[in-house]
């Protein structure tokens, strides 16, 4: 049977991939859920933006400097339809979908909140959809309550008592763990939480680039990911967010471009969305980043979601036959995506991941930026592998390998 997968040549697409041709080993790139790499189209994007295109953003009415409008508001218009948002006024470009969120919690829940008032967010979120909670709860005399994990490291719904109460002003939630490959039943919390006409945030930073998503169909009122880790540049991410919610957010940051009318002593934003980009827009950022989103949505998200699937399964079921080797999370499931944590007995994961560079693996150790998980987990840290539909077999090879060879070299 031919699957969604095995319709595309994925070993074609690795080589858009410059890096995989750059060094003199094989680069087994196994960390794309910290950033990902970068195809030649998105490259040359950057590179032209520089060349040819470059001038200011909403800020001159010469040819050059109205190109770079347009061309701006274009990337704005692709990332709309990336996640089928209704209007491009919706999309908030931002440094990071860490900004995104903070700019959330300092402009939307910072007045939304009342003391005694509640914001959930689960036990594996990334601290980026944690701190910025944490802090304006404390600020606001509200609870940051945590949606429990069961066992096997999924949501457990039933243990979060109050979770769809009437105290509850948010649901911050992340679309797929950063740690367990999770993904976790969004359409299913936004359904709950209507009830309630509770408004949910989804931290879409490993969901985006990875599998479909549809803002209207997850029905969030907020939503956020980065151009880095789905194949675009650095600095540059997103907040989707309902314009009635958009409405209701102070700007995070004040300056040039987001203002209306300055009075002396108040002032009138601009419009949604500039009201919300103050400073000079990331041009070469927004045109990278829409090339990528233009990429991905060519191989198809629904295939990527499979391969990725697929070789976090073969390596899932590799490692597992390893001894001393202990890999967390439910086992292979429609609920997982590509990323893979895991431990070998006695051994500390940075060594894992040291000894795995030197073999030209490139996994992550450490705690992931996810503490709280890091304790239901019962341990400090973990070592990571994350796939990317540019990974293939021999990479899981070369993890197994490295595994092998670092229970040869540490002795577990
Ligand atoms: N959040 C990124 C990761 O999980 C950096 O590695």
């Amino acid at each position: 049977m031919l699957t969604a997968s095995d319709s595309v040549d994925f070993d074609a697409l690795r080589k858009d991939f410059p890096i995989f041709d750059s060094g003199p080993q094989t680069l087994h790139y196994l960390d794309s859920a910290a950033t990902s790499q970068k195809p030649r189209c998105v490259i040359d994007a950057i590179d032209l933006c520089y060349r040819n295109q470059y001038g200011p953003v909403h800020r001159g009415l010469y040819p050059l400097a109205e190109s770079a409008t347009e061309a701006y508001e274009k990337a704005r218009q692709t990332i709309e339809n990336f996640i089928n948002a209704p209007s491009p006024d919706e999309i908030i470009f931002t440094r990071s979908a860490t900004e995104a969120i903070n700019l959330v919690a300092s402009g939307w829940a910072r007045q939304a909140l009342e003391a005694g008032d509640e914001i959930w967010v689960s036990q594996m979120e990334h601290h980026s959809n944690y701190l910025p909670w944490q802090r304006v709860c404390r600020d606001r005399g509200a609870s940051l309550k945590v949606i429990p994990l069961d066992s096997s490291g999924q949501l457990d719904l039933d243990k979060a008592d109050g979770l769809f109460g009437n105290r509850t002003r948010l649901i911050a939630i992340t679309h797929v763990s950063n740690v367990l490959g999770i993904v976790n039943p969004v359409e299913k919390i936004t359904r709950l939480a209507s009830v309630n006409s509770i408004p949910v945030l989804v931290d879409a930073a490993q969901s985006v680039g990875h599998m479909p998503v549809d803002v209207q169909s997850l029905s969030c009122d907020f939503l956020v990911a980065s151009a880095h880790k789905m194949c675009g540049p650095g600095g540059i991410g997103f907040l989707y967010g309902k314009k009635e919610r958009l409405t209701q957010t102070e700007p995070l940051l004040l300056g040039g471009g987001m203002v209306d009318q300055v009075l002396a002593d108040t002032s009138i934003w601009a419009e949604i969305p500039a009201r919300f980009e103050a400073g000079s827009p990331n041009l070469a950022g927004a045109l990278g980043f829409a090339v990528a989103a233009a990429y991905i949505e060519e191989i198809g998200r629904q295939p990527i979601a499979k391969r990725e699937q697929e070789l976090a399964a073969t390596a899932f079921e590799a490692l597992s036959e390893i001894d001393g080797v202990t890999i967390y999370g439910p086992e292979n499931s429609p609920y997982r995506s590509g990323i893979l944590s895991f431990n070998i007995d006695g051994i500390h994961p940075h060594d894992i991941a040291q000894i795995a560079g030197e073999h030209g693996v490139a996994i992550r150790a450490g705690h992931h930026c996810c503490q709280p998980l890091m304790r239901h987990l019962n341990t400090p840290s973990t070592a990571r592998a994350s796939f990317s539909f540019y990974n293939n077999k021999d990479d899981i090879a070369a993890l197994v390998m490295a595994v092998h060879e670092t229970k040869k070299i540490l002795g577990s």
